[in-house]
């Protein structure tokens, strides 16, 4: 599995305001997409292109197009949503699937309650968006998802994970072909399974519910 944590400085500019409590939902919401945008040009350094033969109007000369099938992107329900505006506006010609996952109370099993992709992703480059990898748990699954699905090769996109987070899923995915694009690594998870120093709820945060 590759990780690539961003090293930018307006990347961490922009994550010290989003991080910031103070920082009210419309900010949040700006940022999100600017950052999603940012980590997107890393996210898609490996999407697959053909070559192509094109006129300019001086010569014939040839270049790159992002191959068929498209890429599929994936925002997972409900966060990852706020990400979506910012990867398209770099991948305008990618499809888009949803995937919503809930955690069971009891087991603490995440699972998929809600739905909306191609029916066949056999040999699809998926991009998953999910702002918090926390525990792993979600986007682990999700993850499991899509290449039962057929997907063979998924990049995740987020803004923060926590090292537990990056270790369940490294130590899950079993040689796939898995790749996670990442704004910043933070310290630690706290005991209620929040990414310290974080952000809180980006749930929350993008959809003013605190
Ligand atoms: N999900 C969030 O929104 N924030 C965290 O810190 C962890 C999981």
């Amino acid at each position: 599995m590759r990780v690539h944590v961003a090293d930018h400085p307006l990347i961490t500019h922009k994550l010290t305001v989003l991080r910031d409590k103070t920082t009210p939902s419309a900010t949040f919401r700006n940022l999100t997409e600017e950052l999603v945008t940012l980590l997107a040009y890393e996210a898609t350094r490996g999407v697959r292109t053909n070559t192509v033969e094109i006129e300019t109007p001086v010569a014939v000369t040839t270049g790159l197009a992002i191959s068929d099938p498209k890429p599929l992107v994936v925002p997972i329900l409900r966060a990852g949503l706020g990400m979506l505006d910012g990867m398209v506006k770099l991948l305008p010609s990618a499809e888009v699937g949803f995937l919503g996952m809930v955690r069971d109370e009891t087991t603490l099993e995440p699972s998929v309650y809600a739905e909306r992709l191609p029916d066949d992703l056999s040999n699809r480059q998926c991009f998953v968006l999910d702002p918090m990898l926390a525990t792993g748990g979600s986007l682990l699954a999700a993850i499991e998802y899509l290449f039962d699905r057929g997907a063979v090769d998924v990049t995740a996109i987020c803004l923060l994970a926590a090292p537990e987070g990056v270790a369940a899923i490294e130590r899950a995915i079993d040689g796939r072909n898995v790749s996670i694009v990442l704004g910043a690594l933070d310290e630690r998870l706290n005991e209620h399974g929040y990414i310290v120093p974080g952000l809180g709820d980006a749930g929350d945060r993008l959809y003013g519910t605190v």
